[in-house]
């Protein structure tokens, strides 16, 4: 493992810098996700949909959303991933899940899935993203999001299954 000394800071929570410590964390690239990707965010977000952590998309919605999802690849691995899927002016940040091994700031995969997120958004001209979360808020907030009513979603979203789990609505402007 690099010494601090030798750590590069690379980005993750927001507007501030996280020193990323690991092997893993220098190796690690975020892209758009390919058909290759599939297996690896099933992989990890189907134990996440059975704990009711992440809303249950089947594999056929999987491969047609496939072309909103960010994937953060550690060589041949799918360590992380995302999706940014329109609505309205925003996107709602969807399926934001690192691979268990991989969690932590000494990677910081979480917190580049968000920049790299953020930045595809601006890309495209979203203003702003929106997720729902029932268990992971303070992640997001520490993140720069803020908890706002579900009455601030689009009209579509207001009666998304998430929100029958008590998830939370937050929004970050990008
Ligand atoms: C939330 C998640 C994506 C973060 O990924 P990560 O790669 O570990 O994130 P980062 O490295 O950017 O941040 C790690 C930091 O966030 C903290 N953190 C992780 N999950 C958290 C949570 N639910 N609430 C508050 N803080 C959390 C870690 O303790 C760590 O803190 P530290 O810097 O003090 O050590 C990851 O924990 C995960 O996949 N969780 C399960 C899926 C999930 O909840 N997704 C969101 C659904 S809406």
């Amino acid at each position: 493992m690099k010494s601090p000394k030798e750590a590069k800071p690379c980005k993750g929570q927001g507007a501030t810098y996280t020193v990323c410590t690991s092997p893993q964390a220098a190796r690690t690239r975020v892209r758009r996700a390919e058909a290759r990707d599939v297996a690896g965010i099933v992989e990890i977000i189907r134990p996440l949909e059975d704990a009711g952590v992440l809303c249950k998309r089947s594999r056929d919605q999987l491969e047609r959303e496939l072309e909103h999802f960010l994937v953060a690849r550690l060589d041949s691995i799918v360590a992380g991933c995302c999706a940014l899927l329109p609505a309205g002016t925003g996107a709602e940040l969807a399926c934001v899940a690192v691979h268990p091994v991989y969690r932590g700031s000494a990677n910081g995969i979480g917190g580049k899935l968000l920049a790299a997120a953020e930045d595809a958004a601006r890309e495209v001209g979203f203003d702003h993203l929106f997720v729902l979360t029932a268990q992971t808020r303070d992640w997001f907030v520490k993140n720069g999001f803020t908890v706002v009513t579900s009455g601030m979603l689009p009209e579509s979203y207001r009666t998304h299954t998430c929100l029958e789990r008590n998830a939370e609505v937050l929004v970050k402007a990008v």
